[in-house]
């Protein structure tokens, strides 16, 4: 069987806000179509930052960000919004529009950039409200109106109709979200990796939750990859910063192998 393409590389990326200190220094990944790796680390460390990277909000100072097989750091905005199309992106605090219903939000996109009447944006809104597990009826609600969970399935759908992506990211698509929210946000994140063949990074400070999802861990420690590889590697490294980073895990991993959890 042929190896599956990279859909994401980063290259010995460094990378510095304007007048400030590198934030990331010689960054190097990759993520296959179809799998998944979950981006862990401290606070600060800089993994918001690689998803802006991603989406070319901004440039590396050296190094290169390639997005399938195209090397876009140099890339103009105008061919930048194309690379985008194949990109959704999952805020962590959901990011809708507060002033537009359910609908409209999901929606917007194809409203937009679309020549489509409003009944067929209404029917595709509808189809892919169905595809997160979400009843049509919120269509005309507002996003205050709904639980975090609810809001974040939202977002999926939007992010979903707006690209059609072969890549998806994801900043704490769990976090504030009750367990029974958690396992169905983390599920239909599984669903589209596995069976659209996505490309999928997800940024979490919630460990037992990217075991859920990972196909491989990466662990950024101040800018750096201290990690990247699978949970058994993980858990038998000796890297002083993986160490340091699992030791608050270290009794639910031991727990849940116990139970064959994982
Ligand atoms: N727009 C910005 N301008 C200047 N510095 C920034 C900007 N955004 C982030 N930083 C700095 O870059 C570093 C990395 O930030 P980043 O948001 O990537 O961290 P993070 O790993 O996502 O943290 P968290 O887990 O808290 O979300 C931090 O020191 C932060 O203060
Ligand atoms: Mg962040």
């Amino acid at each position: 069987m042929s190896k599956p393409q990279d859909m994401i590389r980063l290259e010995n990326v460094t990378f510095a806000y304007p007048g400030g200190e590198p934030v990331l220094k010689d960054v190097s990944f990759c993520i296959p179509e179809g799998e998944s790796r979950v981006i862990m680390g401290q606070s600060g460390s800089g993994k918001s930052t690689i998803l802006k990277l991603l989406l070319g909000l901004y440039k590396p100072d050296s190094g290169d960000v390639c997005i399938d097989d195209e090397h876009v750091s140099d890339f103009t905005e105008k061919q930048l919004s194309d690379v985008r199309k194949k990109m959704g992106m999952v805020f962590q605090d959901g990011a809708l529009f507060d002033s537009l219903t359910v609908g409209e939000n999901v929606g917007f996109y194809l409203i937009e950039h679309s020549d489509m009447t409003i009944e067929q944006v209404e029917e595709k809104v509808r189809e892919m409200l169905g595809f997160v597990r979400l009843e049509e009826s919120i269509m005309d609600r507002m996003p205050e109106e709904l639980s975090g969970g609810m809001q974040r399935r939202v977002a999926i759908a939007r992010a979903l109709l707006a690209t059609a992506p072969k890549i998806m990211l994801y900043d704490e698509p769990t976090t504030g979200l009750d367990p029974e929210s958690s396992t169905q946000v983390l599920h239909l994140m599984d669903q589209l990796t596995r069976e659209r063949n996505i490309a999928t990074i997800v940024v979490t400070h919630q460990f037992l939750d990217a075991l859920a999802i990972a196909d491989k861990f990466i662990l950024i420690d101040k800018g750096s990859v201290a990690f990247d590889g699978s949970l058994p590697d993980l858990q038998s490294s000796s890297d002083k910063r993986v160490l340091t980073f699992l030791e608050p895990f270290r009794a639910s991993l031991k727990l849940m192998e116990r139970r064959q959890f994982v």
